[in-house]
């Protein structure tokens, strides 16, 4: 058996942290032989506290042989103390009506404190992944309010959206989600999201060809994708929970183990490549190997992905001015 490893989840007795950490306690997200010690944050209100405990009581009763440990806490610094792996997504989410950038004030301070909190205690190699919306910019300020941990270890989930296309994409083309390689989502978490199935294949063939329809892709594919997260709140009354925990763990597992070469898009700050200027957290295709990302380079980028890459950047750049008073 390897050493147990530290995962810090925040938000731990949400609806997203239910569907997570029994999950990560069984080895989905790190392994079948990678030990876990969970380190839960949670709000000190006594409800959240009391939620906390039940989630954790019940952890306990599935007798996990690779659950190793178990933390439970309202404090940060004991949350993050000597983590490897930190997924944050204790933040308010939003209803009907809303806009993930609604969010923006009212979750900001949250990742300024568990910034701070992660670069005074989490293991120097932590990697970090942020969930709580919207979470491109709440990584950006974390990573930002982490001064002396790596900028390239603080990570936004964009593999929602990924997943997303992927099966819209396997729904239109009539084929198995598996075979569908190279899809990337550009950008930031929400509608100006920019999933591009340009370089997509199936079977190694191109799926664009396959597909071939410019009008659906514009007006039905993006809009689809990127307005899933408005038609779950609308159909549930709440958002997405099962299926970003799922992403939450993708992300993860494939930053730990690898992806063999394949592509997947993960928010990451920018090293100014594909005209995205330096550290703007920001959805690229990466491979994953030896626990290290690698960005997809030197894809073509035509005329209309110029404009769409541009347009979610614009939205990204305001976000990040209307936070910076915190930074
Ligand atoms: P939820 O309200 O069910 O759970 C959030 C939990 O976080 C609550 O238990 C709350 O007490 C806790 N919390 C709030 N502030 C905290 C803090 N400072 N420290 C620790 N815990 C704190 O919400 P949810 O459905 O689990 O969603 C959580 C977040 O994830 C929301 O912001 C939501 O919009 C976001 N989300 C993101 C994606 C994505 O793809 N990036 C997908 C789905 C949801
Ligand atoms: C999602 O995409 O489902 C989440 O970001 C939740 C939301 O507010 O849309």
């Amino acid at each position: 058996m390897k050493t147990p490893v530290r995962v810090a989840v925040t938000g731990a007795a949400g609806q997203i942290g239910y569907a997570l950490l029994f999950r990560i306690a069984s080895g989905e997200m790190l392994g079948k032989d990678q030990p876990v010690i969970l380190q839960m944050l949670e709000l000190p209100m006594e409800k959240a506290q009391a939620a906390l405990k039940g989630v954790m009581m019940e952890l306990e009763d599935c007798a996990f042989p690779l659950l190793a440990g178990m933390v439970g806490t309202d404090d940060p610094k004991v949350a993050f103390k000597d983590a490897d792996y930190a997924l944050l997504v204790g933040a308010m989410p939003r209803g009907p009506g809303m806009e993930r950038k609604d969010l923006l004030l009212k979750n900001a301070e949250i990742f300024t404190v568990q910034g701070k909190a992660l670069n005074d205690v989490a293991s120097r190699n932590v990697k970090v992944l942020v969930v709580g919306n919207p979470a491109n910019t709440n990584a950006y300020i974390a990573m930002k309010s982490a001064p002396s941990l790596k900028a390239a270890n603080f990570t936004a989930m964009l593999r929602l959206d990924h997943n997303r296309a992927l099966s819209q994409l396997a729904n239109k083309a009539n084929v198995a989600v598996a075979d569908i390689k190279k899809m990337v989502v550009w950008g930031n978490h929400s509608p100006t999201m920019y999933p591009d199935y340009r370089f997509a294949t199936v079977g190694g063939a191109s799926l664009k060809d396959k597909i071939n329809d410019a009008d659906w892709n514009a007006n039905t594919f993006i809009p689809v994708v990127g307005k899933r997260g408005a038609a779950i709140i609308e159909a549930r009354g709440l958002s997405s929970a099962a299926s970003a925990a799922n992403a939450a763990i993708d992300h993860m597992r494939d930053w730990a183990l690898g992806t063999n070469g394949e592509w997947v898009t993960m928010g990451v700050p920018s090293d100014g490549s594909y005209g995205i200027p330096e550290g703007v957290m920001y959805g690229v295709p990466v491979t994953c190997a030896n626990g290290e990302y690698t960005r997809v380079e030197g894809l073509p980028v035509d005329e209309f992905s110029r404009a769409a890459m541009d347009k979610t950047l614009a939205e990204l750049e305001e976000e990040r001015s209307g936070v910076a008073h915190l930074l």
